[in-house]
């Protein structure tokens, strides 16, 4: 079985998609055979070539350089309505298999040597009936990544989501803060960041810039990928095999 890391955050719109797809690139002009995956997507849309397709699981795709071809392994299940996909699903009349997802994902892990795998919203969002995103990370014993944001209300909704994913048997990798900009920096971030990792006991692997007028394409792809070697901890990322440092050495 490859490695792989689960990618989940405090809310939608975080930047998991984002941030994941920065590190597949990264991955990737490493040499390393990076599968990505999004096993389910909601509020997806028909193409003019009456294909129906997730924004989420076509950015990870193209980080990642799949081909169309691998859209169904990508993202096994995805859906219409913009709502939380248990939901969505039975809004859109169609029944998730969660054994399925797993399996799909486990398919992904073993034929690539490292898999990103997006969650959707946060870490409670139910996938189908009482199924949730938690359950699915414990079913495929991946640590996870938690993308945050630098503002006033992260400390709550990421040690909220760390303690969460700690007791229900989950490993936390560490955590990403995105929307991190070194220039707008103040008291207010600094310190965010420090009660993060003081009160939630884990490290924060990276804080992420906004970038501004990337657009897609090979090159955007190119710069997506240094930014996240240049901001990003990919080495402790990568590794997470054995305990780290902090877990060996912290709570
Ligand atoms: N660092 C960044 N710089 C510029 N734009 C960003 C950055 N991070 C995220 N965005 C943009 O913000 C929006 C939300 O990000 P993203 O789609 O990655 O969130 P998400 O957590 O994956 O949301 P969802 O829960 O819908 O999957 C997107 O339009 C994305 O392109
Ligand atoms: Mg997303």
């Amino acid at each position: 079985m490859g490695r792989g890391i689960f990618i989940t955050a405090t809310d939608t719109d975080i930047g998991k998609t984002y941030i994941s797809g920065a590190i597949a690139v990264a991955l990737r002009l490493r040499g390393i055979n990076t599968g990505v995956m999004k096993p389910v997507a909601s509020g997806a849309v028909y193409g003019e070539d009456g294909i129906l397709r997730s924004e989420d699981a076509s950015f990870l795709m193209e980080a990642a350089a799949f081909s169309e071809a691998s859209r169904q392994e990508v993202n096994p299940v995805c859906l219409v309505p913009a709502l939380t996909p248990a939901v969505a699903a039975v809004e859109s009349g169609t029944v998730i298999e969660p054994k399925q997802l797993v399996k799909a994902c486990k398919s992904m892990l073993r034929k690539k040597e490292f898999t990103i795998i997006e969650g959707v919203g946060g870490i409670l969002a139910p996938i189908w009936e009482d199924y949730l995103v938690a359950d699915m990370v414990r079913d495929l014993a991946l640590p996870v990544l938690v993308i945050t944001r630098p503002n006033l209300g992260t400390i709550n909704h990421t040690v909220l989501t760390v303690d969460y994913a700690q007791r229900h048997g989950i490993q936390v990798r560490g955590i990403i803060v995105n929307h991190w900009n070194q220039e707008q920096i103040s008291v207010k971030e600094r310190s965010n960041l420090e009660y993060i990792e003081r009160l939630g006991k884990v490290p924060v692997l990276g804080t992420f810039p906004t970038v501004a007028g990337l657009v897609a394409g090979k090159q955007a792809m190119r710069q997506l990928g240094d930014l996240a070697e240049q901001h990003l901890a990919i080495d402790r990322i990568l590794c997470f095999e054995g305990r780290d440092e902090y877990d060996r050495h912290g709570a």
